[in-house]
């Protein structure tokens, strides 16, 4: 039997020097090792030469590029946890395999979560920017100056309670928050238990209900706004949010109001609406000491963005082996 050509494969970023390696050997790899932007011609010509398309959160593989794919395009093995920068639904029509990468992610993702929590309300960049942007305006430790809030005590709302949510919830437990929940369905009871944690099955009761919320639900046409002025303005005064799945799900200009208006007390954000531009108004509530803002690094780890590589690989290999990959994603 004569063994198949390599599969033909072309990689939108620049990925870890192992992975690139690794993806040279293994397949008939177009690489963008100095990582410079794919313009939509080049994405044009890609999904009619490639059979593998190996794209990031960063491009946009909408209906029309997928419509425009030829027919040697039979597998979009996207390089991120996250599917919304594809169009699925056209990919499924279009007979196009589409793959992720999950679970790789959660962990350091739900580390990212925990950070923004201590960073807003332990004032963090606050205080670290006293040290270096003024040089010599520290006068020294007082009772009352940079107080923060205790993080033991407080109570966590979880909004999408999937892998990275539950990874966050126990990280919440072992730090004393106590659990609340919201998610299409209710978790297993086994994992209720373990984690002590309080299912709402109304998210605007929770919302009024905690102290904390933490965003880590998928973002779908469905939980679109799902965080929308009306619900945020449910939150109680002194509580904050943070948010390190998407920026679409959280009504961002109804965010900046309430956190002007002082309805809520501060927002840690990872993700934003139209990244990579982040609304000036966001920003100067960052300076204000409002805002821990950070751009899109939940899961940026040497450890995960290499086991992200390996989910790609192993999906594309098993796809060409003629078995379905295991990260396959459905419409
Ligand atoms: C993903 O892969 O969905 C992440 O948001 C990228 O960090």
């Amino acid at each position: 039997m004569t063994p198949r050509k390599k599969p033909k494969v072309y990689i939108t970023r620049k990925l870890p020097d192992a992975v690139e390696t690794r993806m040279r050997e293994l397949f008939d790899a177009e690489l963008n090792i100095d990582d410079t932007p794919r313009s939509a011609d080049e994405l044009l010509r890609a999904v009619t030469t490639a059979e593998v398309l190996v794209p990031t959160v960063t491009d946009r593989i909408d209906s029309a590029l997928i419509e425009s794919a030829g027919p040697q395009l039979k597998l979009i093995a996207s390089f991120s946890n996250g599917v919304d920068h594809i169009d699925v639904d056209a990919a499924a029509k279009k007979g196009i395999t589409v793959t992720n990468t999950p679970n790789v992610l959660t962990e350091d993702t739900a580390d990212m979560t925990m950070v923004l929590i201590f960073a807003v309300l332990r004032r963090l960049i606050e205080g670290s920017r006293v040290l270096t942007e003024k040089p010599g305006a520290w006068s020294g430790w007082s009772p009352t100056w940079m107080l923060g809030h205790r993080i033991s005590g407080k109570r966590i709302g979880i909004v999408g309670m999937g892998r990275i949510g539950t990874a966050v919830a126990r990280r919440a437990k072992a730090f004393g928050l106590s659990i609340h929940y919201h998610n299409r369905k209710r978790v297993n009871p086994a994992t209720e238990e373990e984690l002590e944690a309080t299912y709402w099955d109304s998210l605007d009761q929770m919302l009024a209900r905690v102290d904390i919320v933490s965003v880590n639900c998928p973002a779908t046409p469905a939980t679109f706004h799902l965080l929308s002025a009306r619900r945020l303005a449910l939150m109680q005064p002194s509580s904050i949010i943070v948010n390190t799945a998407r920026g679409d799900i959280i009504d961002e200009a109804a965010l900046i109001q309430l956190l002007k208006d002082h309805k809520i007390a501060g927002a840690g954000l990872d993700v934003f609406s139209n990244e990579p531009v982040v609304n000036p108004k966001l920003l100067k509530l960052a300076q204000e000491g409002k805002a821990v803002l950070l751009p899109h690094m939940g899961s940026a780890t040497i450890e995960g963005r290499i086991d992200m590589g390996e989910k790609v690989i192993i999906n594309i290999r098993t796809f060409f082996d003629g078995h379905r990959p295991p990260n396959r994603v459905l419409p």
